[in-house]
């Protein structure tokens, strides 16, 4: 079926030049939805190429009972965000890195995925339909969410016979309700997110609502959020379940190394490069959990969350406590004023709309 065009491309540029603000009360945001006027779909069939999107009101979509991506979940999503500078331009940060990485997710569920230039176009034309949405400078983000999914029908498990990508966008602040303050987590010891030769280091919808049981009883006990052991050994630290972890002892800063049950955060990536030019050593390895237990400093990185520090990690009844230390400041510091157009991007990753 045909979507109405709403607008077109160019003439979005101008369509909205964000003094026309709805009706939100900035200060307040969290991480929760919040609707905005358009999103993106775009369908093609498991035979061709995704070929033509367009814009859309934002509202439910249609899909078969019988479609991939309820049956068998044979889903991809992806996380990114756009600021909304001083001098109004707005910028997006690395949208290339989770348009491969879509690419990459789709090739391991076996699913037809846009062109890196199309996912960008998408982003973009997204974001333009929605930029009454961009948070005032300070304020917060507007979060775009892509999503693949196999959308035809089937009943045998199989490929699903068309793909839908769809993007839409919230604005947010701050993903945990204690802000910026550092988090509590819980090592789990029993449920595990990912194992070798799964799909942990893709972004796919089933990744998600497994660790809900194990986050569900950490939240009860007053902790932020759990942190995930490899299935193996239970032995090496892995992810919490919605962002990376990283751990700093003498000054050297070590995070797991991605290995296929972890994902390679856009934001890891990028803490991993800015902490290099600062001169800092940073390893890409397995941690034992005993090392996290003794570490100086710890702190989380993700898309949603940023960076943000680790107050305290209960394992097995035992509680390590962190200081917040300068290092993590310095880093969200640099990366928060590379993606808000604040520091001069001497990386290349942002672009401006
Ligand atoms: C992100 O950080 O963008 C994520 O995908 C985490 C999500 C579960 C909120």
């Amino acid at each position: 079926s045909t979507l109405p065009v709403i607008c077109e491309t160019n003439s979005l540029n101008s369509s909205s030049t964000g003094d026309d603000y709805p009706d939100v009360n900035w200060d307040e945001l969290g991480f929760g939805l919040t609707q905005t006027d358009y999103m993106y779909m775009m369908r093609c069939s498991e035979d061709e190429k995704f070929s033509h999107g367009e814009l859309a009101p934002y509202g439910n979509i249609e899909l078969s009972p019988s479609s991939g991506v309820l049956n068998y979940g044979q889903g991809l999503f992806e996380g990114l965000k756009a600021y909304r500078k001083q001098d109004g331009k707005l910028l997006l940060f690395r949208p290339e890195e989770n348009a491969l990485r879509m690419q990459i997710g789709a090739e391991r569920l076996c699913m037809r995925a846009p062109s890196v230039d199309q996912f960008v176009n998408a982003v973009k034309q997204t974001v333009l339909a929605n930029k009454r949405w961009i948070p005032p400078p300070g304020k917060g983000s507007l979060y775009i969410r892509p999503l693949l999914i196999g959308s035809g029908p089937l009943l045998g498990i199989a490929p699903a016979p068309d793909y839908t990508f769809l993007v839409y966008a919230s604005p947010v602040g701050s993903y945990f309700k204690e802000g910026r303050a550092p988090i509590n987590l819980l090592v789990e010891d029993q449920m595990h997110r990912s194992s070798p030769g799964g799909t942990g280091g893709i972004k796919t919808i089933t990744n998600y609502a497994p660790v809900l049981k194990a986050q569900c009883e950490a939240k009860a006990k007053g902790y932020t959020d759990v942190l995930f052991l490899d299935c193996v050994k239970k032995a090496n630290i892995e992810e919490a379940s919605t962002c990376n972890i990283f751990i700093i002892k003498d000054n050297i800063i070590s995070t797991p190394d991605t290995q296929g049950t972890i994902l390679s955060g856009v934001t890891r990536k990028s803490v991993i490069d800015i902490a290099r030019t600062f001169g800092y050593q940073v390893k890409e390895r397995p941690i034992p959990i005993e090392e996290l237990m003794a570490a100086d400093e710890v702190f989380c990185t993700g898309t949603a969350i940023v960076i943000t520090p680790v107050s305290s990690i209960t394992y097995l009844g035992r509680r390590a406590h962190y200081n917040v230390g300068e290092l993590s400041q310095k880093l969200y510091a640099n990366l928060t004023g590379i993606q808000m157009g604040l520091l001069e991007d001497k990386m290349g990753w942002t672009v401006e709309l």
